[in-house]
């Protein structure tokens, strides 16, 4: 049951790296709001733009052509005074002054972090939305952009693979996650990457040469090896490439960063879907009297979390698909 009339002003912001699906999830939170007339106030530059104050009235036509957009229209921004109590202060005083009530914060466990002192400190009932084309947030089976971002990775892979097999060469493709590897992985799997290497495990650099090497006897003439930007082997992409080039005299070595590429872009059915499924969980929750929880889907259905959950805990890597990579690369 939703309980109507204690919230009546749902300020909405985008904080953090943006993500593809960022847009259709400000869309769906302001026409839920629209449906249950709700006002809606779009904050932004994310936490920055509550402290300074950067209100936008939203209704349901000003989000008309925004769910095929990548970015935010909201902007978003990694805000260094909103980590500080005064800066808290200054966005709760503007927050107040503009007769908001409550807050959707779309973004990382960084943004949730600010969320949930916002609503520990000012009893603001707040809700997110995992938007990261990461996916490491605990309580989403899949978070805003990352189905986006994997498919551009696939793509860009498949073009890489045209040169590397017409030139005999072995490429190293660098691809984003700063902390998880499930980009890596999948694209990894779905390019038909030689080797992938993800933080979640470091198998050393001598495995990597041999497994290089057991393909190089088997026949195989060009490589692919993902490298998540945050894996753990000690060496960033360029000296993995001359590690393993003085080892094969018969490979050309080349690195590709991917980088920003995997951030922008119109999103895919798959988060286009998932932002308006949770941009409709957060409002409804907000009206049901929820707060400090994340909107996510398990299995499925939408779930909430504790925001504190959310943060903390990590989206395990799925250990079946280490094998299937293993298992495709032979
Ligand atoms: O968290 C998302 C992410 O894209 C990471 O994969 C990457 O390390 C980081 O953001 C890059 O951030 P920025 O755009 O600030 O350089």
């Amino acid at each position: 049951m939703l309980l109507m009339g204690k919230i009546n002003k749902i300020g909405v912001l985008t904080s953090g790296g943006d993500a593809p699906g960022m847009n259709a999830a400000i869309r769906s939170v302001v026409r839920t709001c629209a449906y249950y007339n709700v006002e809606c106030i779009g904050v932004m530059q994310g936490f920055q733009g509550l402290i300074e104050g950067q209100y936008e009235t939203l209704n349901a036509r000003s989000v008309s052509n925004i769910i095929n957009r990548g970015g935010t229209i909201l902007k978003s921004a990694r805000s260094l005074e909103f980590k500080t109590k005064e800066g808290r202060k200054k966005a709760y005083d503007n927050f107040k002054e503009y007769g908001l009530d409550s807050l959707v914060v779309i973004g990382g466990d960084g943004s949730f972090t600010g969320a949930m002192l916002f609503q520990k400190e000012f009893g603001v009932p707040v809700i997110g939305i995992p938007g990261t084309i990461d996916n490491d947030i605990y309580g989403s089976d899949l978070t805003l952009g990352y189905d986006t971002a994997m498919n551009t990775v696939m793509e860009a892979i498949d073009k890489i693979r045209d040169t590397a097999s017409s030139h005999n060469r072995l490429f190293f493709i660098e691809v984003m996650g700063r902390d998880a590897g499930f980009i890596a992985l999948n694209t990894g799997i779905a390019g038909g990457a030689e080797e992938i290497l993800i933080p979640e495990e470091n198998l050393g650099l001598e495995r990597l040469i041999e497994s290089l090497k057991t393909s190089s006897r088997s026949g195989k003439s060009s490589s692919i090896v993902i490298v998540a930007e945050g894996e753990k082997s000690g060496k960033n992409v360029f000296e993995l490439a001359e590690f393993v080039e003085d080892h094969f005299e018969e490979y050309e070595v080349k690195v590709s960063v991917l980088g920003h590429i995997q951030r922008g872009g119109s999103p895919t059915v798959v988060d286009r879907v998932l932002a308006s499924r949770l941009g409709v969980a957060a409002v409804e929750g907000l009206l049901d009297g929820k707060s400090n929880v994340m909107v996510g889907v398990i299995c499925g259905k939408v779930k909430m979390t504790p925001l504190q959950k959310a943060i903390k805990e990590n989206n395990e890597i799925n250990r079946e698909l280490l094998r299937v990579a293993d298992i495709m690369s032979v």
